[in-house]
């Protein structure tokens, strides 16, 4: 099922195996533009019509998380990448003529990461330079909360307070993802994903746990909505039908299995179902390339998703959206395989396996072992201040079939949610 072809708004697919966005915090400390090492990072996933969906791109200063909660990332150093400068569309532009060479297709992902952005960001003398707003804004102004009901990621500092938005102001914040949108554009690249989901700031509107708001963008779940519709509406502007792609996370229903409650980065939501339903609903119609869902399974990045493997739960959207509808999360190839021949996604997006398996669509088509991926490196710098290890050192399979000597271990497809022995104990996982 996932080497059949499909469309995407105006994105036509040889293949259903999708690049997720996947943050990676080795964009250039100074630029906070990609490097030639992102580029041959992405170039070497693109494969014939396939598509690939960039990181989290931030549309402004204001919106550029430090991701100094990270350990790796905080002892190393390592920035996410931008597009509001011309040194960043020009290396942006670099990857996507990458990708093109190979006959792929690039998708990216413009964030603003409202709240989660932290102060700090504002002593980056890019940004200083940069004379822009800084930082942190979001629905209302209620701080992310600095304890495990954060969500999955230890938070481990104290977070500022974010400003409230102003009503009138929000057109400017739309106007940052347009401007970040029209250089997209003149970079090259193929579509745009708007990421509405996982607790930034297009999730900051939707959830009434954080949106205490009393104006228009406030409210019941059409006004919380607002802020998205506007965002894709002004990116289809600029950037034309059926080249939109949207991400959205809805939450589990009260009540709907072990997940129920989780939520990311702390935002909560009393009403997912109505939030969301009329979140997607209110997305078809609008020419979008795609919608991307996360499937709530995946709770957190921490924990492995593959010692279970519980159902699909995103199945009520699927009626509410006319267009194509792509899942992430703890997708394996057996089991996206079969989500995709039960027509519960058009495609499935990987993110881990994408990113320890450069050539994942033909590793998945010949049925050969995948390489298993390091947790430790997925975020930031090497010691030395490059990229690798962990960025451009996984093999493909044919350099594996030449001998080139790899660090990580191998598993059999089909042995993936089985548990894996551990170097050292036996009982690790995968
Ligand atoms: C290292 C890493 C970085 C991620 N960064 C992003 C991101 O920038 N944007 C996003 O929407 N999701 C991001 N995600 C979530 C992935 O897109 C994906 O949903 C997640 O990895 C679960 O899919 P998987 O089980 O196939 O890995 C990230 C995940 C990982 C592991």
């Amino acid at each position: 099922m996932l080497h059949l072809p499909f469309r995407a708004g105006r994105l036509r697919m040889a293949h259903r195996i999708v690049l997720a966005p996947l943050t990676r915090c080795r964009a250039h400390p100074d630029t906070l533009a990609p490097t030639p090492a992102t580029a041959a990072y992405y170039r070497e996933r693109a494969s014939d019509s396939g598509l690939l969906v960039t990181e989290a791109v931030q549309v402004s200063p204001e919106g550029t998380p430090v991701w100094s909660i990270y350990d790796r990332v905080r002892v190393n150093g390592g920035h996410v990448t931008g597009l509001w400068t011309d040194e960043q569309e020009g290396r942006w532009a670099d990857v996507v003529a990458g990708v093109h060479d190979r006959g792929g297709l690039i998708s990216c992902q413009l964030l603003h990461a409202g709240r989660i952005a932290q102060p700090g960001i504002a002593d980056h003398p890019l940004v200083a330079a940069s004379g822009l707003p800084v930082p942190t804004v979001s629905s209302s102004a209620i701080a992310l909360p600095a304890d495990g009901a954060a969500g999955d990621y230890g938070w481990d500092d104290t977070a500022a307070v974010p400003r409230a938005l102003d009503t009138d102001e929000v057109a400017r914040v739309v106007d940052d993802y347009r401007a970040a949108a029209a250089r997209a554009v003149r970079a090259g690249f193929d579509a745009v994903e708007v990421h509405g989901a996982h607790g930034y700031l297009v999730d900051q509107f939707l959830c009434d746990g954080v949106n205490r708001r009393t104006d228009r963008y406030g409210g019941s779940a059409a006004n919380r909505c607002r802020f998205l519709f506007e965002v894709v509406d002004a990116l289809v502007d600029e950037v034309g039908e059926g080249r939109v792609g949207v991400r959205l996370s809805p939450q589990p229903a009260p009540g709907d299995g072990p997940h129920d409650g989780h939520a990311f980065f702390g935002a909560t939501c009393t009403d997912p179902e109505a939030t969301y339903g009329h979140a997607v609903e209110g997305l078809a119609g609008r020419g979008l390339a795609y919608l991307l869902l996360t499937e709530p399974r995946v709770a957190g990045l921490a924990g492995g998703p593959l010692d279970e493997m519980p159902p699909l739960r995103n199945g009520r959207y699927r009626d509410l959206f006319d267009g194509a509808l792509l899942g992430a999360g703890g997708f394996t190839p057996p089991s996206a395989s079969a989500a995709i021949e039960a027509g519960a996604y058009d495609a499935v997006a990987f993110g881990r396996w994408f990113l320890a398996n450069p050539d994942l669509p033909e590793r998945i088509r010949t049925g050969r072992p995948l390489n298993v991926y390091e947790r430790d490196t997925f975020y930031g710098l090497g010691p030395d201040g490059s990229a690798d290890p962990g960025y451009l050192d996984y093999p493909t399979w044919d350099a594996i079939a030449k001998g080139v000597a790899s660090p990580y271990r191998l598993i059999d497809q089909d042995r993936i949610g089985v548990r894996l022995p551990d170097r050292t104990d036996g009982g690790g996982r995968t």
